[in-house]
This record gives C-alpha cells, structure tokens and sequence, in this order.
C-alpha cells in the first residue's frame, strides 16, 4: 500500500517511504509492454561518466570513449566556418519552422553530399533521387525502419554495428538477423554470408532491408574497398532479381563518410557498375542516411536526411511523400536553422571552401591517430581488426568488459561492445595513443 502525505496547501509532499515503494513494478502501472523492455545506461555515456569521474579525482585518464572528435587539448573540434555561419543566421531563419519535408536547398546539398560528383553522371543515366531533411542520420535511420519494412520482420545487419540499431528497429517493431563483419582472404565484408541471409530472409518476407554502415564503420573503422562495394551492389541486384516478388532496400549508412578516403564510394560503383551493365530491377531501392553531426560538426542541431535512388521517377514521388508524412507524424518538422546554415556555406565558393579546408584538417588529424595506433597495436602485439579511416578502431574479443576493466585500472577508459572493445581515437590526444596500445597489451597478458 503506499501512502501519499499532502501539506497544508494540499500538494504531494515528497516522503520517503514512497520513493522507496516506487519500484519498477509500480512504474509498469504506466508503461506499456514495449517501454517495459527499455532497460539502463546506454553503455557508452557510462563508458564515459567513468572517464569524467576519473578526471574529477585528479588522475591523468585518457579517454577513448565517445564518438565526438576532440583536439588534441580535450576540447570539441568545432568548424569555424559552421559556427560563424550558425551564429550569423537571420532572426527569422533561427525562430521560424522549415517546410515539412525540409528546405529545398539543403534537400538539394544533402543529395549531393550522398552522391558527390556522381551526381551528374547517375543523373544522366536516368536515376532519380529524393531527399528529406531529418534531425541528424538517428532521424533518417528512423524513417527507413518506420518505412522500409513489414512490421514483425526482420533487417540485415552485420554482426558488429552500431548499438542504437537494435532500439531503432526495435521501436517499429522489428528484428535483426546479423551476418559476420569480415570475410576470408583480407576481404573488407563477408558477401557469402550476406547473400545467404538475404536467401534465407527473402523466402520469409516480403520486404528485406539490410544496413551497412560504410565508409569509415562504427564500431571498427572498417571501409569496404571498390571490390567487395561491387560484390554487395551485385548480390543485392542477382537477389532482386532472383526473388521479384520481394522489395529489396540496400541503406547506406554515411555517418562518418566525408572523413573517408573514398567518401562517395557507394556513388562511383554504383555509377560503374551500371556503365558497365548491372541489371537495376525495379524491386531494388538504394537509400543513404546522411548525418551532418560529424561533417559539420553540429552534433546538437540534429540535422540530416534519407536520400534514395531508384530508376523509376515515380518510386521516389511516393517516397518523398511517405518520408514527409512520416516526419511530421514524428517530430514534426527538422531543424531550420541547420539547414538553411549549412546550405548557405555550400552556396558559397568561399565559405564551402573554408569549411573544406578545415574538414581536411580533421581528417588527417584522425589519419594521424589512426596511423600511430596500427603501428604501436604492432610493436605491441595487439591484434586490432583491419581498419582504415574515421572515427574508431576496434580490437575483437569474446570478453571485453574484462580488458575495458583492466584498462581502467591504468586510467585508459574504453567501451565493452557486443564481441569487442570499441577505441575511440577520435577522442584520444596522439601524444597518448602509444599509452592506449601498451595498455591493451597489459590487459590482453
Ligand atoms: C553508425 C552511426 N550512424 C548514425 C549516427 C547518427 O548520428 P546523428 O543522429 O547524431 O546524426 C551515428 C552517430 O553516432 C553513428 O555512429
């Protein structure tokens, strides 16, 4: 029984033994089956709050936790140009809403942020696009899974991905079938085990979606080279192919892509491949989730957008106006200010320039922390995945809470993955990348 006590002025007034008695059974009173299965921290904020907690006790912690790129100083890496051209935005700019489905010229930037300088080319063979704006690629993922398959079913992963997935899919009520990060001979993915999944899924549903998070994966840093893009590009086209009646949806996700060697890779096969002759059946969709949080660096202001390619004019009119039903059945409009800032930077040979200019920076400073890690993961016989460019590396191994603890004792915080151990270099200074290496060595002893 709980007891509520009121004071004089007849309000709740706080009392121990209700807090005590508000237990999770009390709370399911109010929340349904679903938000029932929502459990904890997620793991990588806690990954973090350890770090921080260490700082605050005075120790020289090193952290290798969150997925923002800092400087080498701890502080955010902030693009000047992005910054300027947020605070300098018109009142009216700042305050007002953006159309549903976002502001033309952002929709019209977004497409060739996904595309790059195929563009023109995929134009002129006939592919058409549509875009809509989304707060940041969480958004653009959401309405891929919210659109893009049959409630109950099930979309292709690889077995290492980022954890987020799993609750987005969750939240539209559906599953994951996952298949291995790597395949035999130094092949950047494992298509044997993709094409037999997307067999397997295809004979079971109507709809198969997979997402693949190239270039530049969270959690590993892994880039699919020109090879196996093709291979993936040409299973999916045999699958649709060999299953007419199933809607096959391949989705990109380009979170980390501009920090890339190859940022448009996804474009330029796809453009080769059909040069070259690949059948595009009409039951095959490609889609991007594009985020600007780390291109732009505009974690906060959510911006981004779902980008989707197809042959068939009409497939991407009745896109455009599902993805713009969805958004404003879901968060209504995105943010405008992101948009119409970011736009304006790219209409501006200046000011892309000057924004491009700094995007190198950062690229070769994570090269640089990428290059150090490799070789000291060498001298010190840790044997880290293959990884290539972006914001992570990754270190396989079937018990990682036990090598992220030990770590720790020496004041090196990681994060514990599904499989492995998530290195976070786009936060580590390079003067303590060779300390991360040697601390690994420890744990792994
Ligand atoms: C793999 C991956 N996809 C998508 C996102 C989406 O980021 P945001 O919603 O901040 O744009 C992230 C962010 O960390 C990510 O790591």
């Amino acid at each position: 029984m709980i007891y509520l006590e009121y004071n004089i002025e007849g309000q709740f007034k706080e009392h121990d033994s209700l807090r005590l008695a508000m237990s999770d059974d009390t709370a399911n009173a109010f929340l349904n089956d679903f938000a029932q299965t929502k459990q904890g921290n997620d793991t990588i904020f806690a990954c973090w709050a350890r770090y921080q907690a260490a700082v605050a006790d005075g120790h020289d912690a090193v952290n290798g936790t969150i997925g923002a790129l800092l400087e080498n100083d701890g502080n955010l890496a902030i693009n000047q140009t992005v910054d300027s051209f947020v605070r300098n935005s018109p009142p009216i700019e700042i305050a007002a809403y953006a159309p549903l489905k976002g502001l033309p010229e952002f929709l019209d930037l977004a497409v060739t942020l996904a595309l790059g300088d195929a563009r023109s080319e995929l134009e002129n063979i006939g592919v058409h696009h549509t875009a809509t704006a989304s707060p940041g690629g969480s958004g653009a993922l959401y309405l891929a899974a919210a659109n893009f398959a049959d409630r109950g079913s099930k979309v292709l992963l690889r077995d290492r991905h980022w954890g987020p997935y799993d609750g987005f899919l969750a939240g539209c009520d559906l599953g994951i079938e996952t298949y291995p990060l790597l395949g035999g001979n130094n092949s950047t993915v494992d298509v044997e085990s993709m094409i037999s999944s997307l067999d397997r899924l295809a004979k079971q549903q109507s709809k198969v979606m997979s997402w693949l998070n190239d270039p530049a994966h969270n959690p590993t840093g892994l880039s699919l080279n020109a090879n196996d893009r093709r291979a993936v590009l040409q299973a999916f086209s045999d699958m649709a192919m060999a299953h007419e009646n199933v809607g096959f949806t391949l989705l990109i996700d380009a979170a980390y892509h501009l920090y890339a060697k190859e940022p448009h890779g996804w474009a330029e096969t796809i453009t080769d491949a059909l040069h070259d002759g690949m059948n595009w059946p009409a039951n095959l969709l490609i889609t991007f989730a594009i985020s600007l949080s780390k291109s732009h660096t505009i974690y906060g202001l959510r911006a981004g957008a779902l980008v989707s390619i197809h042959p068939d004019e009409s497939v991407v009119d009745r896109i455009t106006t599902v993805m713009g039903v969805t958004g404003r059945q879901t968060w209504s409009a995105s943010s405008r200010l992101a948009q119409y800032s970011i736009a304006r930077i790219h209409a501006g040979e200046e000011s892309g320039d000057a924004w491009s200019l700094e995007l190198v920076r950062l690229t070769e400073l994570l090269a640089q922390r990428r290059k150090l890690f490799i070789e000291e993961c060498g001298k010190n016989g840790v044997p880290i995945n293959p990884t290539h460019d972006g914001f992570f590396a990754w270190l396989e191994h079937d018990d990682p809470k036990s090598v992220v603890d030990s770590c720790a004792n020496d004041h090196v915080y990681l994060v514990p993955l599904k499989g492995g151990i998530r290195i976070g270099l786009c936060a580590i200074p390079t003067e303590q990348i060779a300390k991360v290496a040697k601390t690994l060595r420890d744990a792994l002893q």
